[in-house]
């Protein structure tokens, strides 16, 4: 099937964008409210986009919480959601109302960032502690229905990791089970099991061939 997303006549049961861009990362955003609330929220509409130096997007279907905690004092934090925390995670996206801390609401510990005031989750292997350097306003939708979403680009300015998941000088990325979000209301989680290497290929001294070094990471940081 093909469909022209201008018409959305796809002719499934829901809009399948969504179940094809995956799998997403979910930024688990936490930010301070102009009275000093903590707020927690996931959102998958979320990523890396530079890593020198390192920043982070996220998307904001209108003006939520978080946005608008982050334009008033252009602080956040993005902690990773997990395995062991999706419940957690899940109870963060709950549209309660401003001014109610879903740390509290999770069961989780809003932890003081070091470079940030904003809080990450204090149960997450791993954080990134955030500075707004410009949001972006997207295209409102084509039919005028919905909402506007608006991309918060974010300048990493510090970076936490639970020291257990270091080995031998790697982060055990796999062993700390990220989640990741897939359509509908469907996740999956990224598990040793799943994790493979390819070297990176080496092009010929002519720039016109290349190869691969067959086999695990030959530990060439290419
Ligand atoms: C896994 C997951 C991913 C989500 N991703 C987004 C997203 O990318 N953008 C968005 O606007 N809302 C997203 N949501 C919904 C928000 O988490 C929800 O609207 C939340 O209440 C916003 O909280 P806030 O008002 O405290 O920022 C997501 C929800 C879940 C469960």
């Amino acid at each position: 099937m093909h469909y022209d997303t201008a018409t959305g006549r796809h002719g499934l049961k829901f809009d399948p964008f969504k179940a094809l861009a995956v799998p997403r990362p979910i930024g688990w955003i936490g930010t301070l409210g102009a009275d000093g609330q903590p707020n927690l929220a996931p959102y998958s509409f979320f990523n890396a986009v530079s890593d020198r130096p390192p920043m982070v997007v996220f998307s904001s279907g209108g003006h939520k919480d978080s946005l608008r905690n982050i334009l008033a004092n252009g602080e956040f934090t993005c902690s990773l959601s997990t395995l062991d925390l999706r419940d957690q995670m899940n109870m963060s996206s709950a549209t309660v109302a401003a001014g109610v801390d879903e740390f509290a609401l999770a069961g989780l510990t809003a932890t003081p960032g070091v470079t940030v005031r904003a809080p990450r989750v204090g149960e997450s292997p791993a954080a990134f502690e955030c500075k707004l350097w410009k949001t972006l306003d997207m295209p409102s939708p084509a039919d005028g229905k919905g909402v506007t979403y608006t991309v918060v680009f974010g300048l990493v300015t510090g970076i936490y990791i639970d020291d257990a998941f270091i080995r031998d000088g790697i982060v055990d990325t796999p062993a700390m089970k990220p989640l990741a979000r897939l359509g509908y209301m469907d996740y999956s989680v990224l598990s040793p099991e799943t994790v493979f290497s390819l070297n990176r290929p080496t092009v010929a001294a002519d720039g016109r061939s290349a190869s691969v070094v067959p086999g695990p990471w030959d530990g060439v940081y290419r």
